[in-house]
C-alpha cells in the first residue's frame, strides 16, 4: 500500500500532474471525461470525472437505479503544496552562476528546501495551428540546488535563521555557460520549438523517493498527497450499490489549498457546486430533490494533522494529542476552522466504530492558533454535515516529512467503509445510518 502511495507522489510532482495521473488511474477503472464546456449526457451505473483549469478534479458514480438514489458521499482532498514557482523570466545571470527567480508558493519549512537536489515541474501553454494546448513538463533528473551558507561565514545559523525568500532561498541551476536551459530543456521535452512556448506555471520540487522504515514512511508532499490517495483508492474500491438504495461516491482533489483555495478551482470556488447541479440536470433532479439529497449528504474533508512531536510534545493538546500509526484523525476547533461538530463527529465516528478503525481526537492548544484547510471553505459553497479529518505527520509543510506506515491502510479502510455508509436524514440531528 505505501509503495502504491510513493509511486502516486512521484507521479505528482505538482498539482497538474496529481490531477493528470488520478485521471489516467480513473480511465484505466472505466471512468469517463466530462468536460465543463460540453452538455453532459450520463449513464445509470456509469463513472466519471471533470477537470477544471488541469489541476482541480471531481469525480462520481451515476446510480444504477436512480429512482432509488441515496445520498452524495463526498471526500475532499488537495493536491498542492508548498513550493517555489518558478517567476516567468526566471534567469538569474551574474556571470558565473545561473540562478532560477523564484517566489514562494504557500508556506513552507524553508531549511528544508536546501542542500538538496531539486527540479522543476508544471504546465506549458504551447503555441499550436489553431491557438494554444497545455502540455506538462517534469524535468526529473535534478537540475537546481539552493546552497546554504557556510557556518564560516553565518556563525549564528545555528541559532534561529530568517530566511529572506528573494535572497536566500534562489536556487542555483547552473553556470554561465547555461543560460537559456530551462526554456531549451522544455521544448525539448514536449518536442516543440522554443519560440512556442507561449507561458509556463512552473514548480520547484522535491523528487527524493518515498522510503518505509521502522514503523514510518517519508516523503515529499504527504501533506496531501496521503490523503489523496487514500481517498481515491477506497473510492474506487467501494462497492456503493450493496443495498436498495445506491450513493452517489464523489471524490474531489482540489488546487490552492496552500494559498486560500480562492481561485476559479480551488474548494472555495464554485466546482463542487457546479458539478453537483450538472449531474442533477442530468438526471433529471430539480433542484428541490437536489438540496433533499444534500441534507443527507455527508463531505469528509481529508488533510493530515500534526502528529506529537517527538523532542517537542509540548505543542501538542495534552488530551488531543495524536500519534502516528494511531488511525484516523479527527480534527477540532472551536472556531471552526475545522468543520467537525458534534453530528459530525457523531455520524463519522459511528461509521469508523463499524468499519474498526481506530480514531484520535485532534485540536490545536487554546493559545496556538494552528493551521486551515478545504472543509470550512467549500462548506460556504454547497453546506452540508463535513467533517475534518486526516493522518498524523510529523514535519508539515517540509520538503520531506514523515508519517506512519499503518495509517495508509487504515484511512483507505476508514473510507471506504464511509462510501459504503448509507445515512438517511430523519429531521434535523436525527438520522438512520445503514
Ligand atoms: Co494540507
Amino acid at each position: 500500500m505505501n509503495q502504491a502511495l510513493f509511486d502516486y507522489i512521484k507521479a505528482s510532482p505538482t498539482a497538474y500532474h496529481a490531477v493528470s495521473h488520478t485521471a489516467d488511474i480513473l480511465k484505466q477503472s472505466g471512468y469517463t471525461e466530462l468536460y465543463e464546456h460540453e452538455r453532459w449526457e450520463l449513464e445509470d451505473g456509469c463513472g466519471y470525472f471533470v477537470i477544471r483549469n488541469g489541476s482541480s478534479l471531481i469525480a462520481f458514480r451515476t446510480p444504477t437505479d436512480p429512482e432509488n438514489m441515496g445520498s452524495f458521499m463526498m471526500t475532499a482532498a488537495h493536491g498542492d503544496s508548498p513550493s517555489f514557482k518558478i517567476k516567468e523570466n526566471a534567469e538569474l545571470c551574474d556571470g558565473h552562476h545561473l540562478r532560477l527567480s523564484v517566489e514562494k508558493y504557500g508556506g513552507m519549512l524553508c531549511a528544508s528546501w536546501t542542500d538538496r537536489p531539486l527540479s522543476v515541474a508544471g504546465r506549458v501553454l504551447v503555441r499550436d495551428r489553431r491557438g494554444l494546448t497545455t502540455g506538462l513538463v517534469d524535468l526529473d533528473d535534478p537540475c537546481a540546488i539552493i546552497p546554504n551558507v557556510a557556518i564560516h561565514m553565518n556563525r549564528g545559523a545555528n541559532d534561529g535563521m530568517s530566511y529572506n525568500p528573494a535572497v536566500d532561498m534562489l536556487p542555483l541551476c547552473g553556470e554561465a555557460s547555461d543560460a537559456g536551459f530551462l526554456r531549451k530543456e522544455i521544448a525539448d521535452e514536449l518536442g516543440i520549438r522554443e519560440e512556442d512556448i507561449l507561458a509556463t506555471d512552473l514548480f520547484l520540487y522535491n523528487p527524493q523517493a518515498g522510503v518505509e522504515w521502522s514503523g514510518y514512511i517519508s516523503a515529499p508532499r504527504l501533506d496531501d498527497l496521503q490523503c489523496a490517495f487514500t481517498s481515491l483508492t477506497a473510492f474506487l474500491n467501494a462497492d456503493t450499490d450493496d443495498l436498495d438504495t445506491s450513493n452517489v461516491p464523489v471524490f474531489c482533489l482540489f488546487d490552492n489549498e496552500e494559498v486560500g483555495s480562492q481561485t476559479k478551482q480551488g474548494a472555495a470556488s464554485t466546482f463542487l457546486f457546479d458539478t453537483l447541479l450538472r449531474f442533477g440536470e442530468a438526471l433529471g433532479l430539480t433542484q428541490t430533490d437536489l438540496l433533499c439529497k444534500l441534507a443527507s449528504s455527508f463531505l469528509v474533508s481529508c488533510d493530515n494533522a500534526h502528529a506529537v512531536h517527538p523532542n517537542h510534545p509540548e505543542y501538542q493538546d495534552k488530551n488531543h494529542a495524536v500519534y502516528m500509526n494511531g488511525g484516523v484523525v479527527v480534527k477540532y476547533n472551536a472556531n471552526q476552522r475545522y468543520t467537525t461538530d458534534g453530528v459530525s463527529a457523531a455520524i463519522f465516528g459511528l461509521i469508523c466504530e463499524r468499519a474498526g478503525v481506530p480514531i484520535q481526537r485532534y485540536a490545536n492548544r487554546a493559545d496556538m492558533p494552528g493551521g486551515s484547510t478545504l472543509g470550512n471553505i467549500a462548506n460556504t459553497r454547497v453546506s452540508l454535515n463535513t467533517i475534518d479529518i486526516g493522518l498524523a505527520q510529523l514535519a508539515m509543510h517540509s520538503a520531506y516529512e514523515t508519517a506512519g506506515a499503518r495509517d495508509t491502510e487504515m484511512m483507505v479502510r476508514a473510507l471506504t467503509a464511509f462510501f459504503q455508509a448509507h445515512i438517511r436524514a430523519d429531521g434535523d440531528g436525527a438520522y438512520t445510518l445503514l
